[in-house]
């Protein structure tokens, strides 16, 4: 069994990497990754030199390139976490979500339509829905509502995902899960910022009121959800993938604050984000019924999980935000 695993060095997909190579060692398991400001090598330190893992770099929307990679490998199945995944930087740049998003999905369907691949997942979004009010939650039906050119790309790609299905009979699944944190979160989003702001005595900056709401799934139960989808998903379905977990940012924060021991008078009040959904919440009932899919992590437990992961790993997140990464990046494979 050979698996493509794309954007297999950013967040979700360096855990779920990891995750694969180490409970399925007669897989064979390829990573490509362009390494943009956000693919991060570091975060596969430990397995860098398995048997059954291999790392490619390169880009999902060379439409040649991908191409002659599934001409070579002959992937069985395809996990495509590869994107632009930073809502605020979609408001100031949209052109690259396109790019990567939409015509990377793209690029990628037609190889796995070409070479006759046994699974296609594109791991989506909640954002793709929009934004709910006080009360209701997303499910499979609800209809595509995006409202940030970064979810208006994720929604785009699922189109086109489902389209190869409906269309050319392409084997797919499409996953739409929640706000991940975990381990490797890049220090740009909502937690990761706030540790390492908050261990640096720096203000922690609140977007309007604070009172928006997501809904926080630990990393790994998103990887087991995705695990059981590829092998047991249904052809064609979408699954959403959520924990039940919703907070303000406002606790969120003061949850940090309070772990580290840090004052809340470091918390800022800045700009609202435009175009800011207020409220996230997934029905996940499909994945755990159809599947018997349930996380395994309390959001109190994998909180604390994840502060000390950035306590102990002071290393990885300076190396990123002193910019030394990106050199290193750029002296071995040249400039993106
Ligand atoms: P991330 O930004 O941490 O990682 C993205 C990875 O994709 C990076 O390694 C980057 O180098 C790579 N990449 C970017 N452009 C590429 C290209 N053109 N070709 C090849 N590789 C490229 O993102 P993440 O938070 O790990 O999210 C992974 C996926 O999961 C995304 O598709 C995102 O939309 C989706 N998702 C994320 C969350 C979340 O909370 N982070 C929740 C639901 C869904
Ligand atoms: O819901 C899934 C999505 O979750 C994924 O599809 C995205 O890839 C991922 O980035 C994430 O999007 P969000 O916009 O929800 O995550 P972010 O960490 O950027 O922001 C979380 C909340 O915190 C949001 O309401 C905005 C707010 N925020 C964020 C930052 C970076 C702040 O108040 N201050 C900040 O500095």
């Amino acid at each position: 069994m050979k698996l493509l695993i794309t954007g297999g060095a950013g967040f979700i997909g360096s855990n779920f990497v990891r995750y694969m190579v180490n409970k399925y060692p007669n897989y064979e398991i390829v990573n490509l990754d362009l390494l943009t400001y956000a693919g991060n090598l570091e975060n596969l330190k430990d397995i860098e030199n398995a048997p059954n893992y291999k790392f490619v770099r390169g880009d999902i929307a060379d439409r040649e390139f991908v191409q002659g990679l599934f001409k070579e490998e002959k992937f069985d199945y395809v996990i495509n976490f590869a994107a632009e995944s930073h809502v605020d930087r979609s408001i100031t740049d949209p052109g690259i979500f396109v790019q990567t998003n939409i015509q990377g999905t793209l690029a990628l369907l037609d190889a796995a339509k070409n070479f006759d691949v046994t699974k296609y997942l594109q791991v989506s979004t909640d954002e793709v829905y929009g934004t709910l009010g006080e009360t209701g939650y997303f499910t499979e039906e609800t209809p595509l509502a995006a409202n940030s050119p970064y979810s208006a790309s994720k929604a785009g790609a699922d189109l086109l995902v489902r389209a190869y299905h409906e269309t050319f009979n392409l084997p797919v699944n499409i996953t739409r899960c929640s706000n991940n944190y975990g381990p490797y979160h890049f220090p740009e989003k909502l937690i990761p910022l706030m540790i390492i702001n908050a261990l640096n005595d720096k203000e922690l900056p609140i977007y309007g009121d604070g009172l928006n709401i997501r809904d926080w799934l630990h990393v790994e139960d998103h990887c087991q959800a995705i695990d059981l989808v590829l092998h047991k998903g249904r052809n064609g379905e979408v699954y959403n993938v959520g924990g039940n977990n919703e907070r303000t940012n406002i606790e969120i924060v003061k949850t940090i604050l309070e772990q580290l021991n840090k004052p809340e008078s470091l918390m800022k009040f800045v700009k609202d984000r435009p175009g800011h959904d207020r409220r996230y919440a997934i029905d996940a009932t499909k994945l755990r019924t159809e599947l018997g899919w349930s996380p395994k992590y309390y959001f109190e437990t994998g909180i604390k999980q994840t502060i000390n992961w950035y306590l102990s790993n002071q290393e990885w997140w300076e190396n990123i935000i002193s910019g030394e990464y990106q050199e290193y990046v750029k002296s071995q494979y040249g400039d993106r």
